[in-house]
Formats: C-alpha cells, structure tokens, sequence
C-alpha cells in the first residue's frame, strides 16, 4: 500500500510527536526532513556540496537539534540547489510501500503534494518558544526572538515557503493537548484509509 501522511508546520509546533505518533499507530516509516536540512547545515562547507554527498550517518549526529542548528538548517534551506538535491529522496520516501509519515515544513505542497492526508499543525510564536525554552533552557526572550527569526525565514523564502497546502487540515495546538492533537490526527488518517 502507498499511503503518504504530510505534517507540515512551524518549529516546535508538535509536528514530530503527532508524526511519531501516527507513525507507530498505523504501522508506517517516519522521516523527520527537518534532520536532513540540520545535517546539511551542520556539516558546513558548501551547503550544495553537503546536500548531494548526504549521507544517512550525517543524520546520526548528536548535536542536531540545538537552536544554532536550526537556524543553520534554516539558512542553507533557502538555497534552491539544496532542496533539489533533497527532493528524490524524500519523494521516494513518501511513496515506498507500507506507508510513510514525513514532517517538514513543504511536504503537502511540494514534496508530495498527493498525499493521502495532509495537515498543517501550528500554535502561536509565544507557545512555540515556550516549549523550545523548557527543553533547550537558557534566554526566554532571545529563544523566542529565534523562532520568530526562523519563521520569517522559512515563510519568506522564494523556493518552497511555509504555508498550509490549500487541502491542509490544521491542528493548532496553542490550545489543543498532546493527546487531543494525536488522536484528530489519527482519525483524519483513520478516516482516509
Ligand atoms: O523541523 P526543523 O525545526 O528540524 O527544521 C529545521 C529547518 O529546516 C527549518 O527551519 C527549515 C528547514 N526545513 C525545510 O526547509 N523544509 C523541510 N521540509 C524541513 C525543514
């Protein structure tokens, strides 16, 4: 079975844990794409060069998910060569058999923009910084100046910008729990197939 589940959305809007989720209920692969972006970003050097010669031991480093790398990730994801070297291999991803979950930031609008469901999970900027700050700790304000700097960033870009698929359901979880967000998710796949 093809079955792809796009989850599309800001940093730290709870993309991955609804991904995770998803991914294990229903049996299906799970690709967090912000890592491959994270990982080109990391190695430094030419980004275009990073992004072509990427390998799956790059994704296994241990200093990813800090907030420099990010915003690193952020930056070298603006470079339309480094989204095209990329593209194959997550499109391969999303239509392998048994069924895949991948979370970025264009999957419902550029990566698989067939997929079976997409959403678009959000929350506010100040939600999202207080989340990142009670994992990464240190300045509330400058953690939250970040992730309105990404997400200027990652909207404004000409290639591929941030945005909701116009067949995107959205799950703002400003509000919402964990488990309420997983559970709609999981109806919405539910529901499809
Ligand atoms: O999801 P994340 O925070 O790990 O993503 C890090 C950065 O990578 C994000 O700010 C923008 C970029 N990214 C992207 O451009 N496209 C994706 N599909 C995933 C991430």
């Amino acid at each position: 079975m093809i079955f792809t589940v796009a989850i599309d959305g800001p940093a730290a809007a709870g993309k991955g844990t609804i991904s995770r989720a998803v991914a294990a209920e229903f049996g299906f692969a799970h690709l967090d794409t912000g890592l491959l972006y994270r990982a080109v970003g990391a190695l430094g050097g030419d980004p275009i060069a990073a992004a072509r010669a990427l390998s799956p031991d790059d994704l296994q480093r241990d200093d990813l998910r800090t907030l420099e790398a990010g915003q690193a990730a952020s930056r070298v994801a603006v470079i339309p060569e480094v989204r095209a070297a990329l593209l194959d291999f997550q499109r391969r991803f999303a239509r392998a058999e048994g069924g895949a979950v991948l979370d970025g930031r264009d999957i419902g609008t550029v990566i698989c923009p067939e997929a079976e469901v997409k959403l678009y999970v959000t929350a506010s900027a100040e939600v999202r910084a207080h989340r990142r700050w009670l994992e990464v700790g240190g300045d509330a304000a400058r953690v939250l100046a970040e992730v309105i700097e990404r997400d200027a960033r990652d909207m404004g870009r000409a290639d591929a910008p941030l945005r909701p698929a116009e067949d995107a359901t959205v799950i703002d979880t400003s509000t919402l729990g964990t488990a309420d967000a997983i559970a709609r998710a999981c109806s919405l796949v539910r529901a499809a197939l």
